[in-house]
């Protein structure tokens, strides 16, 4: 294809080539003429780089070529590698040669320029879109929030365990679900969440995580919903509601700490004020820690607390706390260390969380009041969030309001030991999870009064049939994570293409 033999290099790895003549494949980003200087930009998918092409110095023919080709065509550059601190790679090109592949007809122009365009057009032809700086900073820090994800999980004890996709049952409410024709008069439902499995791993590995696309049938047009998201999610035997929300707490921890790592750069792209990340992961001194709530927390100092907390509580420090390589030697150097007691996020229960809202619309802070018992709106969680610098972990809610799988409160049946972890800045819900019934009777029954298909769940009932324990986990949106950490006004932008209620085109 070159036919010039400098070593091919991507825009990213420049600067091992300073000073070098290298060949890059890519795409003409952008062009700027200034009389005989030509200022290309070209983008390989690292990066982008600008080229300084002056007539006198370079063949006729790359001028030419470089002068009038049109934005998005394909090409190779052969070109100088020069240090320059005024450009925002650190890095210029002098041009010395241009190999079009593909010159884009003259009529049918890239349909995307550098001009503002309405999101429909934009989505329409999200093929394209894509290319562009923005879109392909937060595709990248997408593919870190997902491998930092499954990496906490993966260096701390947990086993994979996908489950299907293809279900014969409900798990977040039967409104909502995906049907299709399955063979010989029976139908099957695309997983709205791979809980219900990965609760019967968990009682076969102990802890495991699923890590896959779920769907849901949302007739919501909201910008927190898509029809087809990404769901990871832990399920842990022996742990108990407080120990999963120490879970979530490292798991979130580890996944900013890692973005902040690796991101800085194009979080910049894409506009994202970073210390509000980094607030995330600082650590709380340890005498502000929970003032906010009055249920007092078990700790490992304090010792169990009633009923099966015995066992539960060591596994949930065992889980979560986080373990040192001597604890557990398949920890890599570079694992998760980023949980500890000082880096608490605010927890509140669902009557906190109420009192709060109460108290702030008879302040006039809010437009309406929170009915108790009710869920909370997109304006309540706001305000809720807007008070903390974390994620608010909200948990026990009224059962009432909470899905059929969820273990009542001992203390108080009528609240459901969950949680829903809010991201700050107004995201909303990003976590939501649970201790799960572990009684057979109890699930039977909550099983009938959702009008659920037995049948469909007695496979799930045998769970709690045979050897039954305390467990939990939770699910986070992957898309709900990307919006709140690249500071995205709606998840159609989080992953390459959105399923909304009214788009499936591209
Ligand atoms: O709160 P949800 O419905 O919980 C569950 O599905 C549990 N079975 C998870 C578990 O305990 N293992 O959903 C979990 C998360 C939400 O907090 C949100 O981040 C995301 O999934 N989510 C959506 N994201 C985008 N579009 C939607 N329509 C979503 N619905 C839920
Ligand atoms: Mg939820």
């Amino acid at each position: 294809m070159s036919t010039t033999s400098a070593p091919i290099a991507t825009i990213a790895s420049l600067a091992a080539h300073e000073g070098q003549t290298v060949t890059l494949r890519g795409w003409l980003y952008n062009l700027r003429a200034s009389g005989k200087l030509l200022f290309p930009i070209f983008r390989d998918g690292t990066g982008t780089i600008q080229g300084i092409v002056p007539k006198a110095a370079v063949p006729e023919a790359v001028f030419n070529t470089l002068k009038d080709l049109p934005l998005e065509s394909s090409l190779t550059v052969t070109g100088k590698v020069r240090a320059d601190s005024r450009a925002p790679s650190g890095y210029e090109l002098d041009v010395e040669n241009v190999e079009v592949l593909q010159r884009i007809a003259d009529d049918t122009p890239f349909p995307i320029t550098l001009k503002e365009h309405g999101v429909d057009f934009l989505m329409e032809h999200r093929h394209l879109w894509l290319r562009t700086p923005r879109q392909s900073a937060i595709l990248r820090v997408r593919a870190t929030i997902m491998r930092a994800a499954a990496e906490y999980f993966d260096t701390n004890g947990f086993i994979r365990t996908d489950p299907p996709i293809l279900t014969p049952n409900a798990c977040e409410g039967t409104s909502e679900l995906f049907e299709m024709d399955y063979f010989d008069d029976d139908k099957a439902y695309l997983t709205q969440s791979g809980q219900l499995y990965i609760e019967a791993t968990a009682l076969a590995l102990g802890k495991v995580y699923s890590f896959g696309p779920t769907f849901r049938a949302e007739k919501s047009k909201t910008r927190r919903h898509l029809t087809e998201f990404w769901m990871i999610e832990p399920e842990v035997a022996f742990l108990e509601l407080d120990g999963l929300l120490n879970l979530a707490e490292g798991f979130l921890t580890h996944v900013v700490t890692r973005v902040l790592e690796l991101h800085r750069a194009d979080l910049k792209v894409i506009g994202k004020d970073v210390t509000k990340l980094e607030a995330v992961i600082a650590p709380t001194p340890a005498s502000t820690t929970n003032e906010v709530s009055s249920r007092p927390e078990r700790s490992e100092v304090e010792g169990p607390a009633v009923g099966t907390a015995t066992t539960s509580d060591v596994a949930a420090e065992e889980n979560v706390v986080i373990l040192s390589e001597a604890k557990n030697p398949r920890i890599s150097p570079e694992a998760p260390q980023t949980s500890t007691p000082a880096n608490r996020f605010p927890r509140l229960t669902y009557d906190e969380a109420h009192a709060m809202l109460a108290q702030a619309y008879a302040e006039g802070k809010l437009e309406n009041p929170h009915k108790y018992g009710d869920d909370f709106g997109s304006p309540d969680e706001t305000y809720i969030s807007s008070q903390f610098d974390k994620p608010v972990m909200i948990h026990r809610y009224p059962a009432a309001i909470k899905a059929f799988y969820m273990q009542p409160d001992p203390a108080d049946p009528t609240k459901a030991l969950c949680v829903d972890v809010l991201a700050p800045e107004g995201y909303g819900e990003i976590i939501g999870g649970s201790q799960r019934v572990d009684s057979y009777d109890l699930l039977k029954s909550r099983i009938e009064e959702h009008n659920l298909p037995l049948a469909a769940f007695q496979w799930y009932l045998d769970l709690r049939k045979y050897g039954s324990v305390p467990h939990s986990g939770f699910g986070m949106g992957i898309e709900r994570a990307v919006a709140w950490i690249c500071g995205l006004d709606h998840v159609r932008e989080t992953i390459p293409f959105a399923r909304t209620l009214n788009r499936i085109y591209p």
